[in-house]
């Protein structure tokens, strides 16, 4: 399963990518606000370090816009995805897309149906937002099992599950266990995955007992 970072925080983005735990980004016009920066100037600096797909998403939400907003995205870097909105245009601009060999991420998926409809129209992958699902009471991981189904009976439906708005470590979890392809995971989330109290318990008692050898390795 490969890990996206969910930021547009291009410092917080390099401190990770040398972990070599990320294999990709995403940013929505959201994430961009919160950076404060410039949208262009994040892309490039973003494309200049990281090898893996970076969604970019276009603001356009005629057809003809988001084709307009897509190509000039897609000039960034060959690794730059156009994430698109789940509508109709959308989805007309994903098979555009599609047809000129330029990767898309199509985005603000909350149903099977729409996944279904998403990877009928070449999308590259497919966001289903399980995060913005648990807060209305619904269960998003039940999404991403549905979705997994679907694709799986259609081989011919290339397209990647990337689960999108994520909370916690069991939905990152619960991701790898159903066989999705890709998480994308906001930076806070990504460090949980390293905590586990016994592991900072058992630390602690080795230090203290090497300590206590009065030795050292240097
Ligand atoms: C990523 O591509 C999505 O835009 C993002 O995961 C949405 O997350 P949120 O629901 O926490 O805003």
């Amino acid at each position: 399963m490969k890990f996206f970072l969910d930021t547009a925080d291009t410092d917080k983005i390099r401190d990770l990518y040398s972990t070599g735990l990320v294999d990709g980004v995403t940013t929505n016009p959201s994430l961009i606000a919160k950076s404060g920066k410039d949208f262009f100037e994040t892309l490039r600096e973003i494309s200049s370090f990281v090898d893996g797909p970076i969604s970019a998403e276009v603001t356009s939400t005629s057809l003809d816009g988001m084709i307009k907003e897509g190509e000039k995205l897609s000039k960034i870097g060959k690794n730059i995805v156009i994430k698109l909105p789940l509508t109709e245009d959308g989805l007309k601009a994903s098979n555009f897309f599609y047809t000129k060999k330029i990767s898309t991420n199509v985005t603000l998926c909350f149903s099977p149906a729409q996944a279904l409809i998403a990877a009928k129209s070449h999308a590259t992958y497919i966001s289903p937002f399980v995060g913005r699902l648990d807060d209305i009471g619904e269960n998003g991981m039940d999404l991403i099992k549905k979705i997994k189904t679907i694709y799986d009976n259609y081989p011919e439906l290339q397209t990647k599950i990337l689960v999108a708005s994520i909370r916690n470590l069991d939905h990152v979890i619960e991701s790898a266990i159903i066989g999705a392809d890709v998480v994308t995971i906001p930076p806070n989330v990504l460090e949980m995955l390293y905590d586990h109290p016994l592991t900072k318990k058992g630390l602690e008692a080795f230090l203290n007992d090497w300590k206590s050898t009065n030795q050292s390795i240097l």
